[in-house]
């Protein structure tokens, strides 16, 4: 087989044989097929897409190109959950423990910030001792005896799409459906689970900024799902504003914190208490109403709280976050208001540059090799739908010596708009593919 027939062969809009896409990804991976072969391929991906079964293979290929999690050895139907990536996602660190108290078993690798993104790593590594490498005999250990634990990804997580990824990245070939369904979904074959919850993220903060082509991403991620013999529903939710009130990693436990008390911000709670309720129903534990009851019984008698405590000091970390989490958690007393100069009703905020905007105050890594300021970031503290007058703070920097404070000031004032018109309210779930 030679690569060149590959690449016509898709460039003339052919559909490939398992063979052909085990021997350009494999090839590739070995170093036999050289980098502007593959990105031709690529391109003629981007261009020409793939059917349903082409995906599945590309999906199974990459997945298989390093080393994969055995779930087996644990108990019960393991279901994972996966985000697209968004700003204040801070998701799994309440779905976590809920899903977790119900007896779902809870074995999950998560990743770091990406871009204007965050990520769940960073924001548990901000409690204090806590460790998100484990050895895989704690991981077991910890799953078995408490139900739930959370690592960082292994180095040789499905290193095709590592290498394939940043050669997307160089190439303009990021946004196509195929690839990017493929590159998630080889990490979550990899992982082992069962089945999945997708949180296909939608808007402004998000990489699909329409419905159309997030459901598109959504049917696709869900086709690879079942060609696999797993379960998995995806939910479109809402990135046209940032999820919660809080954008950084310290501010993001608290709000985590403050949500598994009962206190957190509506739209976070409900998306909270409807992405456990679909894990708890993939896992058998009943009709989704009836799992929603029950995820909600678990956030009401503190069960889902108790399951924290117990996670983090299960990993390292320091369990009295729970009670004094202003103690524990590094925090800034630097606070710089955002104040508006305008009146009317808040219509939109930009999430991208929200999320840019807390990197400028370091809440987010530069380079790969960049350290991360756990106490930085931005208060939401008026979102779309309010009225706002001249001199009202609508958002609060969190700050410290090396913020660039003028720069998040500037995308900060860049990212709200507020006009004389009352905006109409979107929902947090905005639809649901099954
Ligand atoms: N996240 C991934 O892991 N891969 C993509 O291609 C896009 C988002």
């Amino acid at each position: 087989m030679r690569a060149y027939d590959v690449i016509l062969k898709k460039r003339n809009g052919g559909k490939l044989s398992k063979d052909e896409i085990e021997f350009m990804v494999n090839g590739y991976v070995k170093g036999d097929i050289p980098d502007y072969q593959m990105a031709a391929f690529l391109m003629a991906i981007y261009f020409k897409h793939m059917d349903g079964e082409e995906r599945a293979i590309l999906t199974e290929t990459m997945a298989n190109s390093g080393d994969k999690v055995g779930l087996s050895s644990i108990p019960g139907i393991k279901i994972d959950k996966h985000s697209t990536g968004g700003v204040g996602d801070k998701t799994t660190l309440v779905v976590g423990p809920i899903v977790a108290s119900l007896g779902v078993p809870v074995a999950k690798m998560s990743g770091r910030a990406l871009g204007h993104t965050g990520g769940t790593i960073d924001k548990l590594e901000s409690i204090p001792g806590f460790r998100t490498t484990l050895s895989e005999e704690e991981f077991f250990k910890n799953v078995r005896e408490i139900g739930i634990a959370v690592v960082g990804q292994t180095a040789n997580l499905v290193p095709a799409d590592k290498k394939i990824y940043a050669l997307r990245d160089a190439t303009a070939t990021v946004d196509e459906v195929s690839l990017i369904a493929a590159s998630i979904m080889s990490k979550k074959l990899a992982g082992g689970a069962d089945g999945y919850v997708l949180d296909v993220k939608v808007g402004s903060g998000a990489f699909m900024k329409t419905i159309e082509d997030a459901t598109e991403l959504a049917d696709a991620m869900v086709g690879i799902a079942r060609a696999h013999g797993k379960r998995a529903v995806a939910v479109l939710t809402n990135m046209d504003v940032p999820l919660g009130k809080m954008v950084g990693n310290s501010l993001e436990v608290l709000e985590a914190l403050e949500t598994l008390k009962g206190n957190g911000p509506e739209d976070f709670t409900e998306l909270c208490l409807n992405l456990s309720a679909w894990m708890c129903h993939l896992a058998g534990k009943g009709t989704f109403e009836e799992c929603l009851k029950l995820a909600k019984e678990s956030l009401d008698n503190g069960a889902a709280l108790n399951k924290f405590r117990q996670f983090v000091e299960y990993q390292g970390g320091n369990p009295d976050v729970v009670e004094r989490p202003y103690d524990v958690l590094p925090m800034t007393s630097n606070v710089t208001e955002f104040k508006t100069e305008m009146e009317g009703y808040i219509t939109s905020i930009d999430t991208e540059k929200i999320g840019i905007a807390s990197n400028h105050l370091g809440a987010g890594r530069k380079t790969k090799e960049d350290t991360i300021d756990y106490s930085v970031g931005i208060e939401i503290v008026s979102k779309v739908g309010d009225y706002v007058r001249p001199g009202d703070t609508i958002a609060k920097m969190y700050v410290s010596q090396k913020s660039e404070i003028e720069e998040a000031k500037e995308l900060l004032k860049e990212s709200y708009v507020i006009s004389q018109e009352k905006p109409l309210e979107r929902p947090i779930i905005l639809k649901v593919v099954k």
